[in-house]
């Protein structure tokens, strides 16, 4: 059957516009229409393309979503080999090789066109008249493989070149590799469907872009930079500058890399190193290094190759990230919160430029996950400033030895009870102010301004109160005397004296102060300051039970079990105890007693959006009056939702669960319904 010609216009039209709005999407990162519209087109032309079988093509878009599997990728010659870079780490030897360079081109200062070194896999991409028709791995550099398919859906390549006047042959080559963000995703993916996860996201994009079925690829999101032409015949190519050679690959469609830049002279090369070495951490992909090239093209051909390298270019690498070293033991560390950290103790290695003895394993999970163990080869990565982890085990390594690592019950600083909430993935200790590993941190926040307000007593103090043992507690404050402090380093009489002074100061508080600057986990200056307010004396707080404390405004089972958690530690008690024998006071209140009576007493109220005539501390305040909670958030448990204008997510909600809802009118008659 003859296809009508309105059909083939039609066709032609929207491979054309689906390639356009890819490319928009893919490599600009500005799409103009809507996912919605993109996907209508694309359905059109799968389903002309399905009726007319004749049109179907290997460049069309809708080829992009993988083919069937393959029994094994067959072998590709490379017309040109593709080589590698000598690589350079210190300065002194990119001096060198700008060195060598004028004095082979006897020339005065080169221009280089300089590029990040993409950590991918390199890649060869054939066109034939704008056509894409076969792209292949580097494999030995001369033989790689046909990976065609696979590339074929990686949407930043182009299947056709956007010119009109394409050249005959065109090889461009790149790197193809997994943006940072969609490696994330994907190990996300891998472990919740149990799979292995990857180590970085090279290795990645290499297990991706080789897979015998490109379906797989066809849902990994690779793209690809293009950093280089393998050859070109007929058309109009650039022939003087790699960098116009890179400007050209561009307006073909190419994603280039847009660190790109062109520099003068061995300062022009180290500056640059310098300037992405400072992004290198900010950049969405990984880099390990810059790669330095002559610009002039001719230079580069009189400059030629030695061995497999060539002599115009030159990769000056960043220090490595990752190494794999020895771990020789677990040991547990307690942070300043109590949260008990597994940190590796490793065989010394240098990783990201720097040696490293220690790196965290997060916590047990992660230890499971990673299935790591006592004497396992380990890969430890360092990137930037960030704390070095072991991100992997290299499992082929293991000894037989190996040992499996378990959460101690105690923590390892007071002997207290470790515990971990079964939803968290943290196991903290449970004693607060007495771990000494967190009573630096519970001091300064003990005395700072909004809590127990002890002026002069910071870090510097702090530490050295700790670390001469004058101050284990914060009750130890209370019994510091003079000669004591004046021997501190840096402490003179009159300094000692004015901190004495503020220490003695502190003394008269509120109970909301005071239960604040406990530092009880969960609890902030608003929920103290609703505790203090409910229950108006310490020994009724001290008393509640789980119930009794969700009472309390905003107070959910979360909030309730910390505080709870907190009061049963003895040392926590006797701290309180102290505090309060050695002169710490506030005016003790009657409990706020909810209303008896009254439609509002007893009832959870949620507030979303502006009340005409109420501010949401005043409808707060006339709820709580009433003998009714204000919570934060709707769920089953909450009677009445009153909502003003611009109600948020909380009104959905509160329609989705069938909770009344309650204008201002309505929330004033139900006020009043009682008086
Ligand atoms: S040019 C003849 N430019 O590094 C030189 N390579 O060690 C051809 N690479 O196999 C390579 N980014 O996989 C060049 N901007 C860049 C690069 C780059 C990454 C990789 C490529 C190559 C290896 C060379």
């Amino acid at each position: 059957m003859a296809v009508p010609e309105s059909i083939v216009r039609r066709v032609g039209k929207l491979r054309e516009a689906i390639e356009r709005h890819n490319y928009r999407y893919y490599v600009l990162d500005a799409p103009t229409i809507s996912d919605a519209e993109f996907d209508a087109l694309f359905r059109e032309l799968q389903e002309l393309e399905a009726q007319y079988p004749k049109l179907a093509t290997p460049d069309s878009p809708t080829r992009r979503v993988g083919a069937p599997p393959l029994e094994e990728f067959p072998e590709v010659k490379h017309a040109t080999p593709m080589l590698s870079l000598n690589n350079a780490f210190a300065d002194d030897e990119v001096v060198a090789f700008d060195r060598r360079v004028r004095e082979l081109l006897e020339g005065r200062e080169v221009e280089y066109a300089v590029e990040p070194k993409l950590d991918g896999l390199a890649i060869g991409l054939s066109y034939e008249n704008g056509a894409f028709t076969q792209g292949a791995t580097r494999g030995d550099g001369y033989t790689g493989e046909d990976v065609t398919a696979n590339l074929r859906t990686i949407h930043a390549i182009p299947l056709r070149l956007h010119t009109p006047q394409p050249p005959g042959s065109l090889e461009v080559r790149g790197e193809v590799i997994m943006r940072k963000r969609d490696f994330a995703r994907l190990n996300e993916h891998q472990r919740a469907d149990g799979h292995k996860e990857f180590v970085n996201p090279r290795n990645a994009a290499a297990g991706s872009l080789r897979q015998l079925d490109s379906r797989v690829t066809a849902g990994r999101r690779l793209t690809f930079f293009a950093y280089g032409v393998g050859i070109a015949e007929g058309g109009e190519v650039p022939r003087d500058k790699h960098s116009r050679l890179l400007d050209f690959l561009e307006a073909l469609g190419f994603p280039v890399p847009p660190e790109r830049k062109v520099v003068r002279g061995a300062d022009g090369l180290l500056a640059y190193y310098r300037e992405v070495g400072r992004k290198r951490d900010k950049l969405p992909y990984e880099i390990d290094g810059v790669v330095y090239k002559v610009n002039d093209l001719r230079s580069q051909k009189e400059l030629g190759f030695v061995s497999r390298a060539p002599r115009f270019a030159v990769a000056h690498k960043f220090p490595a990230e990752e190494a794999a070293t020895e771990l020789l033991d677990i040991q547990v560390q307690v942070g300043r919160t109590g949260a008990l950290t597994p940190v590796a103790r490793l065989k010394p290695v240098f990783v990201g430029g720097v040696t490293v003895t220690n790196a965290t394993l997060h916590n047990e999970d992660e230890i499971n996950r990673k299935d790591v163990r006592i004497g396992d080869t380990v890969i430890v990565r360092r990137a930037g400033d960030v704390i070095p982890e072991v991100v992997a085990v290299v499992p082929e390594k293991r000894p037989k030895g190996a040992r499996k690592f378990a959460m101690p019950g105690k923590c390892p600083e007071c002997g207290s009870r470790v515990e971990r909430p079964e939803d968290e993935a943290v196991a903290r200790c449970t004693a607060g102010l007495y771990c000494p590993a967190q009573r630096k941190q519970a001091l300064l926040h003990f005395a700072s301004r909004r809590a127990m307000d002890i002026e002069g007593l910071g870090d510097k103090l702090v530490e050295q109160l700790v670390d001469t043992g004058l101050v284990k507690t914060p009750a130890d404050l209370y019994r510091l005397d003079l000669d004591a402090v004046v021997k501190l380093e840096r402490m003179a009489e009159k300094s000692a004296a004015n901190l004495l002074a503020a220490i003695e100061g502190s003394k008269k508080t509120t109970l909301a102060r005071f239960v604040y600057a406990l530092g009880i986990r969960n609890v902030g200056e608003a929920t103290a300051r609703d505790l203090a307010r409910h229950f108006g004396r310490l020994d009724a707080m001290l008393e509640a039970d789980q119930a009794a404390l969700m009472e309390v405004t905003d107070v959910g089972p979360v909030v309730a079990a910390s505080i709870l958690r907190f009061f049963a530690e003895p040392h926590n008690r006797k701290v309180i105890e102290q505090l309060r024998s050695r002169g710490v006071t506030w005016d003790e209140g009657a409990p706020r007693r909810p209303a008896a009576k009254g439609p509002v007493a007893g009832k959870t109220v949620v507030l979303t959006g502006t009340l005409p005539h109420f501010t949401r501390d005043e409808a707060k305040a006339i709820i709580e009056g009433a003998g009714g909670k204000v919570t934060g958030s709707v769920s089953k448990k909450t009677d009445y939702v009153v909502a003003g204008a611009d109600p948020g997510s909380k009104y959905d909600k509160a329609v989705e669960l069938g909770i009344t809802i309650l204008d201002e009118e309505g929330f004033e008659k139900l006020i009043n319904k009682g008086s």
